[in-house]
This record gives structure tokens, C-alpha cells and sequence, in this order.
């Protein structure tokens, strides 16, 4: 499976923090915002990388993560000219899909907590998957509708006033090889954007989108507003905080999955400043030995 993170958008509501360098390049409390889905997709087993971004923000993405061979990735880039909507991603993509399943993970959001996720990421292989997060605030995302009795997706609605559920959409979608085309199919919104929720849509009316629950073992975080980038960065601080484990480091994770050797990994670690994220790389380095 190949992925997509999905990194550009105009970022208006973090103004002015978002004036010279975009939303996904913030700190979550110690790594940069992009680290978190990107270590997601890692450990969904998914090493071929397509990171789509603005004309102005692509070529810090470039500094920042470079090839990424030194996490055993091939990541490669695309511009996004102007905020076209997230479906637009599998047309700017589409030759780097080629007809293969792919994963779509906005580079905004943090999943953590147990592997059920992963999982269904390595496991999945026809149609498209999305999953159901149960939140305080669904009006703020896609929503999904259930059929009490069998489960079964009645409909999904993009920022609905009165939502049919408590069951947001995240910002993790995996398609099959046809994406593109369909997503081609997509008439602009309103608001001038192909939007995701008509793709899911246009799944479900061919009866191949299936939505999985994601339970309460899961912590599921955007970071779009300067109060839920706070929550996001303190969520991260106190788990690391208690155990001493870092989340979304992408040189543990690529030691964990196998994508680099460990006496590789270590010459890249070397490398780095003397600093807390080094010392922490140093001291992993020993327990892969
Ligand atoms: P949003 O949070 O919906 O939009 P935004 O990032 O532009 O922020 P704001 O609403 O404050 O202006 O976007 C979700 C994610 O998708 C985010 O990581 C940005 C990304 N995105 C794109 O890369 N291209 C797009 O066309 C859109 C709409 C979003």
C-alpha cells in the first residue's frame, strides 16, 4: 500500500502562527506537527510516501524530511496550487497511486493507542475504508450515519448543524486503485473544494465503503485550532512525561518496523545536535541492539 499525506490548506484559523510557514510545520509539543501522521503510516506498514503541500510550504517539507531514506521511505513531493479540497489529493496524485491501494492521512491529525488501527491499514484491500470516532463536537467534521439494527453506513454529512450521530470521520481514509478516477468524477462544493465526504459518498453508492469503529482505547487529536494544538502538545508532554517513550519519533519507529539497520540508524543519530531527542535515540539504540 502506498500513502498520501495531505499537507497544504490555507491554515486561516491558526492565523498568525500560519503567516510564514504552514500549519503541519508547528511543534506539537517536541516534533514538528508532520512527524505524528507520518509515523502513523510507518507503522501501517506503508513505506512509498507522497507528501502534497503549497507552492511556498513544499520546499520546507523537503529540508525537513528529505528522501526518507534515513527512515527506510521513499517520499517523494507534489504542489497543491490552491486549497482544492482533500479529494484533489488522488488527481495531483494519481500517477504516484498507479493503480494501487493507497492511504490518505491529513497531516494535521494524531492517532495513538493500541494497533486494532494498524492493523485494519496492513490487512485492508478493496473499496474504501473510513473510520467512526465518537466525539463531543461531531459538527466540527464529516459525520457518520449508522443503521441501528446492521451497522451499515446510511450516510456521511460534511459539518452538519443538527448530526445525525456522535461519530466523526478522521483524517485517515484508505481506497482502492480506482480512487483517481473517482475522485475525477467529483463536481467542486459550494465551497469550491472536492470534497472528501461526496468520495466516500460515491463509495457507498457502489456498496463498497465500509466504516470501522475506532473505540475509546484510541486517542484520536486534530490540531486546526490554537486551543486542540494545545491539548494535542500537552497530551503528547504527559504521556512521554510518564513513560520516558517518545511518540511519533520517526527513527524508533523505523527501527521498530525494520526499515533501517540499526548501525545505519546510528550513524544518522550521530549526526544530529547534542539534544534531548538525540540522547532519547542514543538510549533506544541500545535496547534494538
Ligand atoms: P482543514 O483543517 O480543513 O483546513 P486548513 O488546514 O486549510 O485550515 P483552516 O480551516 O484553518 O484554514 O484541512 C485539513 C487538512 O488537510 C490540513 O492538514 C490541511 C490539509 N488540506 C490540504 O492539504 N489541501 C486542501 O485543499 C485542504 C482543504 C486541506
Amino acid at each position: 500500500m502506498r500513502g498520501i499525506v495531505l499537507a497544504g490548506g490555507a491554515g486561516t484559523r491558526l492565523h498568525p502562527i500560519t503567516r510564514v510557514a504552514s500549519k503541519q510545520l508547528q511543534p506539537v509539543y517536541d516534533k514538528p506537527m508532520i512527524y505524528y501522521p507520518l509515523s502513523t503510516l510507518m507503522l501501517g506498514g506503508i513505506r512509498e510516501i507522497l507528501l502534497i503541500s503549497t507552492p511556498q510550504d513544499l520546499p520546507r517539507f523537503r529540508d525537513l524530511l528529505g528522501d526518507g531514506s534515513q527512515w527506510g521511505l521513499s517520499l517523494t513531493y507534489r504542489e497543491q496550487p490552491r486549497p482544492g479540497g482533500l479529494a484533489q489529493a488522488f488527481i495531483l496524485g494519481e500517477d504516484f497511486i498507479a493503480g494501487e491501494p493507497v492511504a490518505l492521512i491529513l497531516g494535521d491529525n494524531i492517532f495513538y493507542g493500541n494497533m486494532r488501527i494498524l492493523e485494519i491499514v496492513r490487512s485492508f484491500t478493496a473499496g474504501a475504508l473510513i473510520f467512526g470516532y465518537y466525539v463531543q463536537e461531531p459538527s466540527r467534521y464529516g459525520v457518520v450515519e449508522f443503521d441501528k439494527e446492521s451497522g451499515r453506513v446510511l450516510g456521511i454529512e460534511e459539518k452538519p448543524a443538527n448530526p445525525k450521530s456522535h461519530f466523526a470521520v478522521p483524517g485517515l481514509y484508505l481506497y482502492d486503485g480506482k480512487v483517481s478516477e473517482m475522485a475525477r468524477k467529483l463536481a467542486p462544493s459550494s465551497r469550491g473544494e472536492l470534497e472528501i465526504t461526496d468520495l466516500n459518498m460515491a463509495y457507498l453508492q457502489l456498496e463498497e465503503l465500509q466504516c470501522r469503529m475506532l473505540g475509546r482505547g484510541i486517542a484520536w487529536l486534530d490540531t486546526g485550532t490554537h486551543a486542540s494544538l494545545l491539548e494535542a502538545a500537552n497530551f503528547i508532554f504527559t504521556l512521554q512525561q510518564r513513560q520516558g517513550l517518545q511518540i511519533g519519533c520517526l527513527e524508533e519507529v523505523a527501527l521498530h518496523m525494520g526499515y533501517v539497520r540499526r548501525d545505519r540508524m546510528a550513524h544518522h543519530v550521530s549526526e544530529m545536535p547534542s539534544c534531548d531527542y538525540r540522547s532519547y535515540l542514543e538510549r533506544r539504540l541500545l535496547d534494538f541492539n
